[in-house]
């Protein structure tokens, strides 16, 4: 079971399968998938997609958080997650994705902060890692604002920008 997360303006609690809808209906919103692989264009693919992975155990302290503004707890404003790797691991990523109508107001860097601490504070992993599209300049920025940097050892030709974040660089923020 994962925690649940508050932050100054935000709720995050476990992704459950009450939120399929919602996340389906972010997910189809073309600006919003913009830069990420996946069968959003096939309704059927992209619901068994996005169920699997809601029902699927990532392992002790991995998932995906729901978020929502404590203004309006009901109203799902999008997701963080923290899995392993391309589904297999070792190393373990962060992500983040938001509703057209939630972005700009610092929220996905607000909801990522906590995921952060945990990542370091309460699983003990020795970095974490996040491969954005290069032309993805708000994720971009949303990596830099956590404390993330560009991972220059990672893998050439991905066609993902490689960030990394190890627990020096963690602690060097004063999180
Ligand atoms: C990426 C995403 C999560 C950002 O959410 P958000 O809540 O707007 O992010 P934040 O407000 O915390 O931070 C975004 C930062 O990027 C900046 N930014 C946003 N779009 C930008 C752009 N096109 N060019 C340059 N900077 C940009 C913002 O100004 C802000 O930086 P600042 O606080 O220094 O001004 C959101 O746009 C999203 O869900 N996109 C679609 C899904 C996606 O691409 N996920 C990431 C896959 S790797």
């Amino acid at each position: 079971m994962l925690p649940d997360f508050s932050t100054e303006r935000l709720f995050l609690r476990p992704r459950t399968i009450a939120d399929l809808d919602a996340c389906l209906a972010m997910d189809r919103d073309r600006e919003v998938t913009r830069f990420i692989a996946g069968p959003w264009a096939d309704p059927k693919a992209h619901e068994a997609f996005v169920r699997a992975r809601m029902l699927r155990d990532w392992g002790a302290g991995l998932g995906y958080w729901s978020i929502a503004a404590r203004s309006a707890p009901d109203r799902f404003l999008g997701w963080i997650l923290l899995l392993p790797l391309d589904d297999e691991g070792p190393d373990v990523e962060i992500g983040w994705r938001l509703v057209r109508a939630a972005w700009g107001l610092g929220h996905a860097s607000e909801a990522a902060r906590p995921v952060v601490a945990h990542a370091f504070d309460t699983l003990r992993l020795s970095r974490i890692v996040a491969g954005i599209d290069p032309g993805n300049a708000g994720s971009i920025r949303v990596a830099e604002k956590i404390g993330m940097r560009r991972d220059a050892a990672a893998p050439a030709g991905t066609g993902y920008t490689a960030f990394v974040m190890t627990r020096d660089d963690f602690r060097g923020i004063g999180a």
